[in-house]
Order: structure tokens, then sequence, then C-alpha cells
């Protein structure tokens, strides 16, 4: 049995051991890592998955400025503990947290990721609509995903770091 919650405190240790599985222990120094530094994720957007009584699975958001809209969030983690990989948890994750988002009036989720993962829901390339990151990445894994009609339009420019 599969279930998504929001993410509880007291889970933090866990999820940091799962996240290290997940990406290696050289995790903290991907270029996601590096915008998120300093800013902690939105607590209303962090869900864990839980399969039977083990902790599965996590997805975070940060908030981001994209220009000079701060209607933004920066998707990461997503991971999914590899025992527990091909169930569809990423996937549940990835909806819950999109549901989520648009729930909140947000306009853009920004992720630097696996393409062949992300464009499943909806993430498309980020630098044909004018975005930057500030931080060097393969312009394939620079990702966007506009939430209301006319977002991707709108948007352009940096993604930095919003300390809420
Ligand atoms: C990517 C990840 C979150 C997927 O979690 P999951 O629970 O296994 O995913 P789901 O069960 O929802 O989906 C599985 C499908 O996604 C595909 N998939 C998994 N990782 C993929 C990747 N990196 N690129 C493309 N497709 C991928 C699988 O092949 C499978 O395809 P199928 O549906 O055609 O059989 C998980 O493998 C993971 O944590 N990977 C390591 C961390 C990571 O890379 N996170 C960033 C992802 S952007």
């Amino acid at each position: 049995m599969i279930s998504i919650k929001s993410e509880v405190p007291e889970e933090g240790p866990a999820i940091e051991h799962l996240l290290d599985i997940a990406f290696g222990p050289d995790r903290k120094s991907r270029p996601s890592y590096k915008v998120r530094e300093g800013v902690a994720p939105q607590s209303s957007l962090c869900f864990a998955a839980h399969h039977g009584p083990s902790l599965a699975g996590v997805i975070r958001f940060t908030p981001v400025h994209v220009g000079d809209d701060s209607r933004a969030v920066l998707l990461g983690p997503i991971a999914v503990h590899p025992d527990h990989e091909n169930l569809g948890i990423g996937s549940q994750l990835m909806k819950t947290g999109i549901a989520a988002t648009k729930a909140v009036d947000l306009q853009l989720i920004i992720a630097i990721g696996e393409p062949g993962y992300l464009t499943r829901f909806g993430f498309e390339p980020a630098s044909p609509h004018g975005l930057s990151f500030p931080v060097l990445v393969e312009d394939q894994r620079f990702l966007v995903l506009p939430l209301t009609d006319g977002a991707a339009q709108r948007a352009s420019g940096m993604v930095s770091a919003r300390h809420p």
C-alpha cells in the first residue's frame, strides 16, 4: 500500500539518508543545490511517500524568483528509494506536488533534472522561453512547467533564490 502525505519534521534524517542513496553522497554539489542553498523548501509543498511502513520517496519545492516574478518554485529533490522504484511512486509524488503548487497560485516550476522523466509531467525546455540558470547546467536538463495559461510566455530572466 502506497501513501503520500505531507512531510513531517521527524522524518528529516530518514529523508536525508534516502537522498544520499538516490543521488549519491556528492549530491549537494549539484547545480540545483547551489540555488537552494540557505533557502528552506516550502513546507506546504513537501511530501513523503510510504510503501507499507517504509519511507519510499520524497518531493520538495524551494521558492525562487524567475526574473522579477516571485511566483515560482524550483523542484527538487524528487527521489524514490531504489528498493521501491517502478511502482508509480515518483509519478504519484510528482502529481501531488504539481497539484499543490497550482493550489497556492504559483506560475512556474523550474527543474534541473532528467528530461526523459520530467517531460511526462508537462515539463519543457526552459531556455527557449528566455529563462536562464545561474549555475552551468546542460541545456537539456533545464526545464520549466508553466502552471497557468500564458505563464511561460510572461516568464523571462534568471532563476534566483527567493527568501520568503
Ligand atoms: C526518477 C525517479 C524519481 C523515478 O521514480 P519511480 O517511482 O521509479 O518512477 P515511476 O514508477 O513513477 O515511473 C517509472 C517510469 O519512469 C521511467 N524513468 C525512471 N527514471 C527515468 C529517467 N531518469 N529518465 C527517463 N525515464 C525514467 C522508468 O523507466 C519507468 O518507465 P515506464 O513507466 O515506461 O516503465 C527515481 O528513479 C529516482 O529517484 N531516481 C534517482 C534520483 C533522480 O534521478 N531524481 C531526479 C529525477 S528528475
